[in-house]
């Protein structure tokens, strides 16, 4: 080895043997209590033998490194703890050490996930310079042959000159999760992460739920979102966006709606006109007609022939699941459709006869089971909350947000921030937008559009967004789940999700057991920590049990490509989240 500094096993960092070994953790007996005092060497300070400090141990083939969780003194002694025996060092306490990772006796950076082998007993215990955790940190999900990069974003808990240097793509490149109570750190957290993901030319997209992150980012593009100015228009919602929204009750009203839908979608193929045909009937041509008046097909009584083979036509178009059609004529649409499915006329003097081939008259009975749906669309569609956000009363523009991201993917911004903070909480739009967009990206991620320029979208207060469902009058639940789908298929397209909560359990399952990266800040309730701890299983639950007293901006870093936690505080971001709590008078 040739820096002299890296040897893990120097003498002057002896601190004890290895006196009992088990799965999980080993046990240290230390010969002199003197050996668990702070030194310092060649500069750097170290910090003996108390809780939390990395220790390596001496194998065979393996070294380890390890933490030191716990110290006590052996039975017999600890009656006889005076000022003056601890001077002379006349007490041998024995500590708990969890082993982290092991590493090639001969090759100390090969490190080894999970042990493959364990020390022996009398096996010596070093305290570990810090220059050494570092260097392993910053190797964690470098693959062999790759170069790592690391970035650094704070330091450690146990040893503060010690900088915590990771790969990005470590962290980000299995999703990641950060999770806390309130006041923990997670909006600077996440504010750090974003820092330090545009600094190195990556691009990320916010989705900005209060507005805390109004900082002068580096190429930053900031998008108001519920002035109007900047809409998600209604045409790039899909349908089931728009049954969302409408919430039609599944017996009459979702066929209704349906083929309403797909009959404004005709009309607008067809820009408006009636549809002709020629048909052969009795030997004579003959011209049917769909009727198309002022932007709605008039069934009642229309023909049905032009109508079924335009629609086979243009069956793509029509279903492609976009929601391109005039949606200030959907409510009359819905009244044209409820009609009756056959004509009755007199033929050859035969009165009432059935006519296939024609639809029938008004059939008033849909229409009354209609009302509520009319009324409610009619009523969303009016109101000025729901038009500043999908645009019902606009066209399509430049300005529209599935534009902006278009525009950011292609463009030199390393940052798209859609501030969310002035959409009301009311009618859950908030929810149906996000999922709206989600949607949109999720799309774009399986069309192969993030593969050469991967995004992470970065998503605060997850919990207002995730895990939500629809309801309607029929108590008909509907998911919204398009980060779910997100998380499970799109790290493969490039597509990255980074999300942060308060509150784990309220993240879907499957969403969160896809989560590859955790950063926890303090967390208490109980069922909190457990939806962790089943979610990460790489988590020492010896580590998580630091998780109540973890101070302000200090996290544990833990994840698949991390083969042991980081007990780390982040450092503060340049653009801090305006997050402060409002302090009370003191009058
Ligand atoms: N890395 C850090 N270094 C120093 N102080 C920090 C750090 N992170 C957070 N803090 C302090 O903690 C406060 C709360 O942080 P933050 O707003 O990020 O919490 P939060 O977890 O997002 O809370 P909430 O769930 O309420 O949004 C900050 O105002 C700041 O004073
Ligand atoms: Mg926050």
């Amino acid at each position: 080895m040739s820096n002299p500094k890296i040897n893990p096993f120097r003498h002057e960092f002896f601190l004890g043997y290895i006196n009992q070994v088990f799965p999980q953790f080993v046990k240290v007996h230390f010969p002199s209590s003197v050996l668990l005092n702070g030194f310092t060497h060649y500069g750097e300070e170290f910090n003996g033998g108390i809780v939390g400090t990395f220790v390596i141990v001496e194998g065979h083939k393996y070294g380890f490194l390890g933490r030191i969780t716990e110290l006590a003194l052996p039975e017999s002694e600890r009656l006889s703890l005076n000022e003056r025996a601890f001077q002379t060092s006349d007490f041998h306490p024995t500590g708990k050490i969890e082993i982290l990772l092991s590493f090639d006796l001969y090759n100390p950076f090969k490190v080894k996930k999970g042990l493959t082998a364990y020390p022996n007993i009398g096996a010596k215990v070093f305290v570990s310079s810090g220059e050494l955790v570092q260097k392993y940190m910053s190797r964690f999900g470098v693959k062999e042959g790759e170069i790592s990069n690391p970035e650094k974003l704070g330091c450690l808990v146990s040893n503060p000159s010690t900088a915590v240097k990771v790969n990005l793509q470590s962290i980000f490149g299995r999703h990641c999760a950060v999770v806390g109570t309130t006041g923990g750190g997670k909006s600077y957290t996440v504010s750090r992460l974003i820092e330090s993901l545009i600094s190195t030319g990556n691009k990320a997209i916010l989705i900005d739920a209060t507005g805390e992150y109004n900082g002068k980012y580096d190429g930053v593009e900031s998008i108001e979102i519920g002035d109007g100015t900047h809409v998600f228009h209604y045409s790039q919602l899909t349908i089931d966006d728009l049954f969302y929204l409408f919430r039609p009750s599944s017996k009459v009203q979702v066929p209704k709606l349906m083929e309403a839908i797909r009959s404004l979608k005709i009309v607008e193929l067809n820009k408006g006109n009636s549809i002709h045909k020629i048909v052969n009937v009795n030997g004579n041509e003959q011209t049917v007609i769909t009727k198309i008046e002022k932007g709605v097909i008039k069934k009642a009584g229309s023909d049905k022939r032009p109508y079924e083979e335009f629609y086979y036509k243009n069956i793509s178009n029509i279903e492609d699941g976009y929601s391109n059609f005039n949606i200030e004529r959907l409510t009359f649409q819905i009244t044209e459709e409820s009609v009756w499915d056959t004509a009755k006329a007199t033929i050859n003097g035969i009165k009432n006869t059935t006519v296939n081939e024609r639809w029938g008259d008004r059939n008033d009975g849909d229409v009354s089971h209609c009302i509520s749906l009319i009324s409610r669309i009619n009523n969303i569609v009016s109101t000025s909350i729901y038009q500043n956000i999908f645009g019902f009363k606009k066209q399509y523009d430049e300005n529209d947000i599935s534009k902006v991201i278009d525009n950011f993917i292609k463009g030199d911004n390393c940052l798209l921030r859609l501030n969310f903070g002035n959409i009301p909480f009311d009618f859950q739009i908030r929810e149906i937008l996000a999922n709206a967009i989600g949607k949109f990206m999720l799309n774009k991620a399986r069309d192969g559009q993030f593969k050469s320029t991967p995004v992470v979208l970065f998503i605060d207060e997850a919990h207002q967004f995730l895990n939500k469902t629809v309801k309607d009058e029929y108590f008909d639940v509907k998911p919204l789940d398009s980060f779910d789908s997100i998380a499970k298929e799109c790290r493969k397209h490039g597509l990255f999700l980074c999300i942060a909560t308060q509150m784990p359990r309220d993240i879907p399952q499957g969403t969160l057991s896809q989560m590859g990266t955790f950063i926890v800040h303090r967390l208490i309730n109980y069922n909190d920590k457990e939806a962790i701890s089943s979610a990460c299983s790489s988590a020492n639950k010896n580590t998580l049990d630091f998780l109540p007293i973890l101070g302000e901006g200090e996290a544990i870093l833990t994840g698949v490509d991390f083969p042991m936690p980081i007990i780390m505080k982040f450092d503060e971001p340049d653009n801090k989240p305006n997050s402060g709590t409002p302090s009370l008078n003191n009058k």
